[in-house]
């Protein structure tokens, strides 16, 4: 077992993505990047969500696993606005029984004053057993994961997005719909998963397809205006993995043909001057003209928050399932804290037992 606290922040820093993910395997674990997970945890992560969720639907079910962790207590240190991940992470901590505490602005906290934010963290970890975090600067989870790494408080760490570069949860959250949404057609093996609009800045897509080249014969499709393409590295990753890809801007001709088609917005939040706003992305939306041609089963996913690249008209077409998909995200996410705490067995022996709802 790698260790954070056995390693210089350069040294560390320069580790290519698949050597870092051994160092968040410790105890605590963290969960920074997409590239630490395997397949097997990919599967025991959903197999846990959704024993959790059946469990959950009896009281005394729900009254068990409020016991799991009430002893622990979560920091929510979103530096960066959120809706969904925030909620989702606070209903997960509620579900198991943690409690919670958050700053969700930093010109609350004594950043102000002119505390670091490698500071502000270290008082978080005096308070929490677990700190969640949404940060502007990618790379900087890893950077307080390291931090309390040598302090005698580690805590783990849980990267709820990261710059325009990571957000491994979230990835999480899509797996598992996506495992869902083709439980009865076979599995995600073999699938066709298009990716549309600003592939270069969207963080969910670049922790997600690398997920997706842990399964066999996925072929991605990434349509995006050519400015906004999925980033070099990222397709390094996946020829490195054996996994095909098409780079395209011709999201028409995949329609036919995809299993899923995964929207996004434009992170125009990243520009420099407005320069997206130069970008004609009027090709790259989906909505009720396109239901035809797409087939039976696709599902049809977003992050969320959406603008117009889905239109309403199709929200309540069986094959949209980004309603659904945001619901998995408080699932997947009380199944990663609790495995984070070592405490999954006991929903196992629970579930094994009682068989709630199944
Ligand atoms: C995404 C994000 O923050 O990267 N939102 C989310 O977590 N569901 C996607 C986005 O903001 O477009």
């Amino acid at each position: 077992m790698k260790k954070l606290s056995g390693i210089s922040w350069r040294d560390f820093k320069a580790l290519p993505l698949l050597e870092k993910g051994d160092y968040f395997q410790g105890t605590p674990p963290h969960t920074l990047i997409a590239q630490q997970f395997t397949r097997e945890k990919l599967q025991e992560l959903c197999a846990l969500a959704t024993r959790i969720k059946r469990i959950n639907k009896r009281r005394d079910g729900a009254n068990f696993l409020k016991t799991l962790l009430c002893d622990k207590r979560a920091m929510l240190y979103f530096a960066q606005p959120s809706s969904r991940t925030y909620l989702s992470h606070n209903a997960a901590c509620q579900i198991l029984g943690l409690d919670t505490m958050d700053v969700r602005d930093s010109k609350t906290s004594s950043e102000v004053k002119g505390e670091s934010p490698e500071d502000t963290i270290r008082t978080f970890s005096s308070y929490a057993d677990m700190i969640i975090m949404r940060h502007p600067v990618g790379g900087f989870a890893e950077r307080v994961a390291w931090m309390l790494a040598h302090t005698n408080r580690e805590i783990p760490v849980l990267n709820a997005g990261s710059g325009a570069d990571q957000h491994p949860t979230q990835a999480l959250l899509d797996i598992y719909t996506l495992e869902r949404s083709f439980e009865k057609i076979g599995g995600v093996d073999g699938k066709n998963i298009v990716f549309v609009g600003d592939l270069m800045r969207g963080r969910t897509v670049r922790s997600l397809a690398w997920m997706l080249s842990l399964y066999k014969d996925v072929k991605l499709y990434f349509v995006a205006p050519e400015p906004l393409q999925i980033g070099q590295d990222i397709l390094d990753l996946l020829d490195a993995a054996g996994t095909k890809y098409v780079v395209t801007q011709d999201f028409a001709s995949t329609m036919p043909i995809a299993d899923a088609i995964y929207m996004t917005r434009i992170q125009d939040e990243w520009d420099a001057e407005g320069e997206s706003s130069t970008i004609d992305t009027s090709a790259f939306s989906i909505g009720a003209e396109h239901m035809d041609i797409i087939k039976d089963t696709t599902a049809i996913m977003h992050p969320l928050p959406r603008r117009k690249e889905i239109s309403t008209d199709i929200d309540n077409d069986p094959r949209a399932v980004y309603w659904r998909q945001m619901r998995n995200g408080m699932w997947i996410r009380a199944a990663l804290i609790l495995t984070t705490f070592g405490r999954q067995d006991e929903v196992n022996q629970y579930y094994d037992n009682y068989k709630p709802g199944a």
